[in-house]
């Protein structure tokens, strides 16, 4: 990525946090938010995972563990101490796992709603403070369209997303009046480090494919869009909402394929 950043860009001067930012929908969102003249502090597990941002003006590299009891209140206070305050947090990182309702081990069930779901829910309680000083932010929370219904072996996952749905829901209702919105992107299936291992079995891959309108996978760049708006002062009116960003997988009951592309 370049090294610029537009002055009089859609985020320009705007602090945010994007968590979970070391690789694929968090990184495209932290790379867009510093295009568009943001102040980024972007967080992932180690300074490996962290090493994108090396050389790039306005991003402060955060090696944290979301799960951490200080961690997010840790992240808000370095946003405050690099750039002044906080205007959005991008609430990302995030787990998946899979295994039948008997198989899977129940710790792996407790990590997906450490990861998934409790560490949004310290990272939305670290957030309003500083946003109340700034007069109102903007979190934006990914969960997935695997949090909407049902799918085998993903009960674990498929349960974390749904609870921070509502769980974003909530807060909404807690922290409208104070101007801080709170909204949750969807994505279906989409190339990241998540999905590599689905991308390397073709049947599964087009199994995927197949069930979306618009028959392809998304990019990390194409959802991270989704979080550029909804996390800027242009959705200042949107805010409890689930924006599906996921092809149109959740619009189909799943009974029949939708057409093919032509060509
Ligand atoms: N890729 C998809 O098809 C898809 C679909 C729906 C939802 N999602 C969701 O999108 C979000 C981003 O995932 P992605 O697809 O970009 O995958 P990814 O694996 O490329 O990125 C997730 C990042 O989160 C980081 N992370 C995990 N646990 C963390 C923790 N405890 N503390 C800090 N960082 C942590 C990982 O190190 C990784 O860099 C996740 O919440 C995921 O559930 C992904």
């Amino acid at each position: 990525m370049s090294n610029e950043t537009s002055a009089s860009g859609r985020h320009a001067g705007r602090v945010a946090i994007v968590t979970g930012a070391g690789s694929g929908i968090g990184r495209s969102v932290a790379e867009l938010l510093v295009r568009e003249g943001g102040l980024v502090v972007a967080a992932d597990l180690t300074d490996e995972h962290l090493a994108w941002c090396s050389g790039i003006d306005h991003i402060v590299p955060a090696a944290a563990d979301v799960t951490a009891a200080d961690a997010n209140d840790a992240l808000v206070s370095l946003a405050v101490e690099s750039f002044g305050g906080l205007d959005a947090v991008v609430l990302n990182a995030g787990i998946s796992m899979s295994g039948s309702i008997e198989s899977l081990p129940m710790e792996d069930f407790d990590r997906a709603v450490d990861v998934n779901v409790r560490a949004v829910a310290r990272g939305i309680r670290a957030a309003a403070p500083a946003m109340r000083v700034r007069g109102g932010g903007a979190i934006a929370i990914t969960a997935s369209t695997s949090g909407q219904r049902g799918d085998p072996s993903m009960w674990a996952y498929n349960a974390s997303k749904a609870a921070v749905i509502n769980l974003a829901r909530s807060a909404a209702l807690d922290l409208g009046a104070e101007d801080i919105r709170v909204n949750v992107v969807c994505p279906g299936p989409t190339i990241t480090g998540m999905t590599e291992r689905l991308q390397e079995m073709p049947a599964a891959y087009e199994a995927l494919r197949r069930r979306t309108a618009r028959q392809q996978w998304a990019t990390a760049d194409e959802v991270a869009a989704v979080f550029g708006f909804l996390v800027s002062t242009e959705a200042a009116a949107v805010t409890g909402a689930v924006i599906n960003a996921d092809g149109g997988i959740s619009a189909n009951t799943g009974q029949f394929l939708p057409p093919e592309r032509l060509a």
